[in-house]
Protein backbone atom coordinates (compact mmCIF):
# COMPACT_ATOMS: atom_id res chain seq x y z
CA UNK A 1 0.00 0.00 0.00
CA UNK A 2 0.95 3.68 -0.47
CA UNK A 3 -0.29 6.51 0.40
CA UNK A 4 -2.55 6.89 -2.52
CA UNK A 5 -3.29 3.29 -3.95
CA UNK A 6 -4.52 1.22 -1.03
CA UNK A 7 -3.73 -1.75 -3.09
CA UNK A 8 -1.92 -4.74 -2.16
CA UNK A 9 1.61 -5.38 -4.02
CA UNK A 10 -0.15 -8.26 -5.79
CA UNK A 11 -3.21 -6.75 -6.60
CA UNK A 12 -1.69 -4.22 -9.50
CA UNK A 13 -0.44 -5.49 -12.37
CA UNK A 14 2.88 -4.64 -14.25
CA UNK A 15 0.74 -3.11 -17.24
CA UNK A 16 -1.42 -0.20 -16.26
CA UNK A 17 -4.13 1.62 -18.05
CA UNK A 18 -4.40 5.45 -16.99
CA UNK A 19 -8.09 7.09 -17.68
CA UNK A 20 -7.97 10.75 -15.91
CA UNK A 21 -11.26 9.86 -14.79
CA UNK A 22 -12.08 6.97 -11.77
CA UNK A 23 -15.11 6.50 -13.29
CA UNK A 24 -13.71 5.91 -16.41
CA UNK A 25 -11.25 3.33 -15.25
CA UNK A 26 -14.57 1.41 -13.62
CA UNK A 27 -16.60 1.15 -16.99
CA UNK A 28 -13.23 0.64 -18.70
CA UNK A 29 -13.16 -2.30 -16.46
CA UNK A 30 -16.43 -3.52 -16.43
CA UNK A 31 -16.27 -3.45 -19.91
CA UNK A 32 -12.94 -4.91 -21.65
CA UNK A 33 -11.68 -7.05 -18.78
CA UNK A 34 -12.36 -10.20 -17.00
CA UNK A 35 -12.23 -11.42 -13.17
CA UNK A 36 -12.34 -7.10 -12.06
CA UNK A 37 -11.79 -6.50 -8.74
CA UNK A 38 -11.60 -3.11 -7.50
CA UNK A 39 -7.98 -2.47 -5.93
CA UNK A 40 -7.97 1.11 -4.92
CA UNK A 41 -10.94 3.72 -3.32
CA UNK A 42 -8.68 6.28 -1.91
CA UNK A 43 -10.10 9.33 -1.93
CA UNK A 44 -12.34 8.30 -4.96
CA UNK A 45 -9.45 7.98 -7.56
CA UNK A 46 -10.77 4.01 -8.39
CA UNK A 47 -8.57 1.62 -9.68
CA UNK A 48 -9.62 -1.68 -10.97
CA UNK A 49 -7.51 -5.16 -12.05
CA UNK A 50 -8.68 -7.65 -14.15
CA UNK A 51 -7.52 -9.70 -17.02
CA UNK A 52 -7.82 -9.17 -20.90
CA UNK A 53 -7.03 -12.35 -23.34
CA UNK A 54 -5.53 -14.00 -20.61
CA UNK A 55 -3.34 -10.65 -19.52
CA UNK A 56 -3.73 -9.39 -16.51
CA UNK A 57 -4.42 -5.74 -16.27
CA UNK A 58 -4.59 -2.69 -13.97
CA UNK A 59 -6.72 0.02 -15.16
CA UNK A 60 -6.35 3.04 -12.23
CA UNK A 61 -7.53 6.92 -12.17
CA UNK A 62 -4.93 9.31 -12.63
CA UNK A 63 -6.99 12.31 -11.89
CA UNK A 64 -6.92 15.65 -14.21
CA UNK A 65 -3.57 17.10 -14.23
CA UNK A 66 0.13 16.85 -14.52
CA UNK A 67 0.93 16.95 -10.81
CA UNK A 68 -2.35 14.73 -9.82
CA UNK A 69 -0.68 11.96 -12.59
CA UNK A 70 2.28 12.05 -11.24
CA UNK A 71 1.71 10.90 -7.78
CA UNK A 72 -0.33 7.77 -8.96
CA UNK A 73 2.32 7.21 -11.57
CA UNK A 74 5.20 7.69 -9.11
CA UNK A 75 3.69 5.35 -6.97
CA UNK A 76 2.84 2.63 -9.23
CA UNK A 77 6.22 2.52 -10.61
CA UNK A 78 8.02 3.13 -7.75
CA UNK A 79 6.38 0.85 -5.16
CA UNK A 80 3.83 -1.74 -7.28
CA UNK A 81 6.49 -2.34 -9.98
CA UNK A 82 4.47 -0.96 -12.88
CA UNK A 83 6.02 -1.71 -16.67
CA UNK A 84 3.77 -0.81 -19.13
CA UNK A 85 1.77 2.68 -18.25
CA UNK A 86 -0.36 3.64 -20.69
CA UNK A 87 -2.96 6.76 -20.61
CA UNK A 88 -5.92 6.56 -22.16
CA UNK A 89 -7.98 9.75 -22.25
CA UNK A 90 -9.95 12.58 -24.43
CA UNK A 91 -7.71 15.62 -25.60
CA UNK A 92 -9.23 18.37 -27.55
CA UNK A 93 -7.94 18.43 -31.49
CA UNK A 94 -5.60 21.46 -32.73
CA UNK A 95 -5.80 20.89 -36.26
CA UNK A 96 -8.61 21.26 -39.56
CA UNK A 97 -8.23 17.92 -40.52
CA UNK A 98 -8.73 16.09 -37.26
CA UNK A 99 -12.46 15.55 -35.93
CA UNK A 100 -14.17 14.46 -32.71
CA UNK A 101 -14.14 10.91 -32.27
CA UNK A 102 -11.01 10.50 -33.89
CA UNK A 103 -7.92 8.94 -31.89
CA UNK A 104 -4.75 10.66 -31.50
CA UNK A 105 -1.38 8.41 -30.64
CA UNK A 106 1.08 10.84 -29.27
CA UNK A 107 4.49 10.05 -30.04
CA UNK A 108 5.78 13.24 -28.13
CA UNK A 109 4.51 15.92 -25.58
CA UNK A 110 5.17 19.35 -25.74
CA UNK A 111 4.91 21.25 -22.63
CA UNK A 112 5.07 24.89 -20.89
CA UNK A 113 6.16 23.15 -17.23
CA UNK A 114 5.95 20.00 -15.87
CA UNK A 115 6.33 18.99 -12.38
CA UNK A 116 9.82 17.24 -13.34
CA UNK A 117 10.93 21.20 -14.21
CA UNK A 118 12.63 21.19 -10.92
CA UNK A 119 15.21 18.14 -11.81
CA UNK A 120 15.71 19.40 -15.30
CA UNK A 121 16.23 23.38 -14.37
CA UNK A 122 17.86 24.66 -17.47
CA UNK A 123 16.91 21.72 -20.43
CA UNK A 124 14.26 21.34 -22.11
CA UNK A 125 13.92 17.52 -21.91
CA UNK A 126 11.55 16.18 -24.78
CA UNK A 127 9.15 13.83 -23.51
CA UNK A 128 8.58 11.17 -25.77
CA UNK A 129 6.73 7.86 -25.87
CA UNK A 130 7.91 4.22 -26.10
CA UNK A 131 8.68 3.51 -29.53
CA UNK A 132 7.64 -0.44 -29.20
CA UNK A 133 4.55 0.45 -27.99
CA UNK A 134 3.67 3.39 -30.35
CA UNK A 135 4.23 0.71 -33.16
CA UNK A 136 2.03 -1.56 -31.69
CA UNK A 137 -0.69 0.94 -30.99
CA UNK A 138 -0.49 2.15 -34.66
CA UNK A 139 -0.76 -1.03 -35.97
CA UNK A 140 -4.13 -2.03 -33.91
CA UNK A 141 -5.65 1.13 -35.07
CA UNK A 142 -5.34 0.44 -38.25
CA UNK A 143 -7.07 -2.60 -37.66
CA UNK A 144 -10.29 -0.74 -36.58
CA UNK A 145 -12.65 1.66 -38.09
CA UNK A 146 -11.39 5.14 -36.14
CA UNK A 147 -9.39 7.73 -38.07
CA UNK A 148 -6.46 7.82 -35.92
CA UNK A 149 -3.30 10.34 -36.07
CA UNK A 150 -0.09 9.87 -34.74
CA UNK A 151 2.53 13.03 -33.46
CA UNK A 152 3.38 15.44 -31.21
CA UNK A 153 0.46 17.21 -28.74
CA UNK A 154 0.71 19.39 -25.71
CA UNK A 155 0.45 18.44 -22.31
CA UNK A 156 -0.73 22.00 -20.76
CA UNK A 157 -1.38 23.33 -17.03
CA UNK A 158 -4.45 24.94 -17.97
CA UNK A 159 -7.88 23.73 -19.10
CA UNK A 160 -9.10 27.13 -18.93
CA UNK A 161 -6.26 28.29 -21.30
CA UNK A 162 -6.16 32.39 -21.30
CA UNK A 163 -3.65 32.69 -23.93
CA UNK A 164 -4.99 31.66 -27.35
CA UNK A 165 -1.34 32.89 -29.07
CA UNK A 166 0.02 29.40 -27.59
CA UNK A 167 -2.71 27.22 -28.99
CA UNK A 168 -2.09 29.36 -32.53
CA UNK A 169 1.63 28.03 -32.38
CA UNK A 170 0.56 24.66 -31.49
CA UNK A 171 -1.53 24.67 -34.27
CA UNK A 172 1.24 26.03 -36.63
CA UNK A 173 3.96 23.83 -35.47
CA UNK A 174 1.77 20.88 -36.12
CA UNK A 175 0.33 20.05 -32.78
CA UNK A 176 -2.26 17.68 -32.83
CA UNK A 177 -4.14 18.10 -29.61
CA UNK A 178 -4.26 19.12 -26.35
CA UNK A 179 -4.63 17.60 -22.78
CA UNK A 180 -2.88 17.55 -19.66
CA UNK A 181 -1.77 14.68 -18.37
CA UNK A 182 0.86 12.56 -20.64
CA UNK A 183 4.05 14.61 -20.82
CA UNK A 184 5.02 13.91 -16.71
CA UNK A 185 3.79 10.20 -17.65
CA UNK A 186 6.46 9.98 -20.22
CA UNK A 187 8.87 11.75 -18.46
CA UNK A 188 8.77 9.27 -15.57
CA UNK A 189 8.86 6.31 -17.63
CA UNK A 190 11.76 8.03 -19.03
CA UNK A 191 13.32 8.30 -15.19
CA UNK A 192 12.69 5.02 -14.22
CA UNK A 193 13.49 2.32 -17.59
CA UNK A 194 9.65 2.12 -18.08
CA UNK A 195 7.00 2.19 -21.35
CA UNK A 196 4.84 4.13 -21.72
CA UNK A 197 1.95 5.77 -24.16
CA UNK A 198 -1.10 8.20 -24.61
CA UNK A 199 -3.70 7.05 -27.05
CA UNK A 200 -6.38 9.31 -26.49
CA UNK A 201 -10.12 10.15 -28.04
CA UNK A 202 -10.50 14.03 -29.24
CA UNK A 203 -13.75 15.05 -27.17
CA UNK A 204 -13.56 18.66 -28.45
CA UNK A 205 -12.22 20.97 -31.34
CA UNK A 206 -10.42 24.47 -30.27
CA UNK A 207 -10.87 25.25 -33.85
CA UNK A 208 -14.22 24.47 -34.69
CA UNK A 209 -15.58 24.11 -31.03
CA UNK A 210 -17.17 21.08 -32.32
CA UNK A 211 -18.12 18.60 -29.37
CA UNK A 212 -18.52 15.04 -28.80
CA UNK A 213 -22.07 14.73 -27.32
CA UNK A 214 -22.79 12.38 -24.63
CA UNK A 215 -24.08 9.62 -25.75
CA UNK A 216 -21.39 8.98 -28.53
CA UNK A 217 -18.88 8.93 -25.91
CA UNK A 218 -18.34 5.33 -25.08
CA UNK A 219 -18.18 3.78 -28.77
CA UNK A 220 -15.69 6.19 -29.26
CA UNK A 221 -13.60 5.51 -25.82
CA UNK A 222 -13.93 1.94 -26.73
CA UNK A 223 -11.65 2.21 -29.46
CA UNK A 224 -9.02 3.97 -27.48
CA UNK A 225 -9.04 1.27 -24.82
CA UNK A 226 -8.94 -2.02 -27.53
CA UNK A 227 -5.86 -0.46 -28.83
CA UNK A 228 -4.25 0.56 -25.86
CA UNK A 229 -4.57 -3.04 -24.78
CA UNK A 230 -3.49 -4.47 -27.89
CA UNK A 231 -0.34 -2.55 -27.88
CA UNK A 232 0.07 -3.14 -24.50
CA UNK A 233 0.57 -7.17 -25.15
CA UNK A 234 1.34 -7.05 -28.78
N1 LIG B 1 -7.77 21.32 -23.13
C1 LIG B 1 -7.08 20.65 -22.22
N2 LIG B 1 -7.33 19.39 -21.93
C2 LIG B 1 -8.32 18.77 -22.59
C3 LIG B 1 -9.08 19.42 -23.55
C4 LIG B 1 -8.79 20.76 -23.85
O1 LIG B 1 -9.43 21.39 -24.69
N3 LIG B 1 -10.01 18.55 -24.03
C5 LIG B 1 -9.81 17.40 -23.37
N4 LIG B 1 -8.79 17.53 -22.51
Amino acid sequence: MTIHIGANHEDIAETVLMPGDPYRAKWAAETFLQDVKCVNEVRGMLGFTGTWSGHRVTIQGSGMGMPSLSIYANELITSFNAQTLIRIGSCGAMQENINVRDVIIAMTATTLSTPSRGIFKEVNFAPCADYGLLESAVAASRKRDVATHVGGIYSSDVFYDERPDLTEQMTRHGILGVEMEAAELYNLAARHGRRALAVLTVSDHLITHEALPADQREKSFGDMVEIALEAAFA
